[in-house]
């Protein structure tokens, strides 16, 4: 058993806007082993990053990334809401993100967000993307929604896949295994000690998600599950260091 990784949830979102190029490169200047980020496809079927289905949070846009093709995406402001120190920021597709993340000592977590919208061929399209880029044997790709792990699998079975849930059920490992998960991603009100005995001896990792409590974090180094999704990576860094002696 290795130490709990620490993965930056949409990069280090908590220093810069969620799912951006300075969010990711402050993930990576704090050391965190990780990242987290989310996929959805645009008009023209571009893997672009952005954790809504909806423009109208994250970006000065209206309506809906899916209506929308990626030259003109690329010339919103997904910084400003967050701080004007970020106006020139935009949003980036999955290819722009893996040039650069491919030069990275990390591990990868795409998110596919087909939970309210079932983009066609996502699963395709981003699998193509991450062998392209070469990183594949360092991604783990995970879905709230089973038909994407799923279709996953039918394209490739050595692909590694992780169920993504918020949602209680006694029998959660069985059925995440029944799917084809290799891992398994829950929130953290989840978490307890049986459940991370049942993943390890089913040979399935945990993550938890988003773990930006120092408590919440103790508690997940202490039942040493195999990664956490923070949106505080330096924290998080620092905690784990405390822990560990
Ligand atoms: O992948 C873990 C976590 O990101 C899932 O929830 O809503 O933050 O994408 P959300
Ligand atoms: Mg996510």
């Amino acid at each position: 058993m290795n130490k709990t990784l620490i993965y930056a949830h949409r990069g280090a979102s908590k220093l810069a806007p969620e799912n951006t190029m300075p969010a990711f490169e402050l993930a990576a200047a704090a050391g965190a082993e990780g990242i987290e980020t989310d996929v959805q496809l645009t008009k023209d079927n571009v893997p672009v990053l952005i954790h809504d289905e909806n423009l109208r949070r994250t970006t000065n846009g209206k309506g809906f990334v899916q209506d929308y093709t990626y030259d003109q995406l690329r010339l919103l402001d997904a910084g400003s809401w967050f701080s004007s120190k970020f106006s020139n920021v935009g949003i980036i597709s999955l290819d722009e993100f893996l040039q650069w993340f491919q030069k990275q000592a990390m591990v990868l977590n795409i998110e596919l967000k087909t939970n309210v919208i079932e983009y066609k061929n996502i699963e395709r399209i981003v699998y193509e993307a991450l062998k392209r880029h070469q990183v594949l044997d360092r991604t783990v790709i995970s879905s709230f929604n089973s038909n994407s792990i799923i279709r996953m699998h039918e394209i490739n079975p050595a692909v590694r896949t992780a169920f993504l849930t918020s949602t209680k059920r006694r029998d959660l490992v069985e059925y995440a295994k029944s799917l084809g998960a290799n891992d398994l991603h829950i929130k953290h009100r989840l978490l307890d000690k049986k459940l991370v005995k049942q993943c390890h001896r089913a040979n399935m990792d945990l993550r938890i998600y988003t773990v930006n409590r120092p408590n919440m974090m103790k508690k997940c180094y202490k039942l040493k599950v195999d990664g956490i999704f923070t949106d505080v990576p330096y924290e998080a860094l620092e905690y784990r260091g405390l822990h560990d002696k």
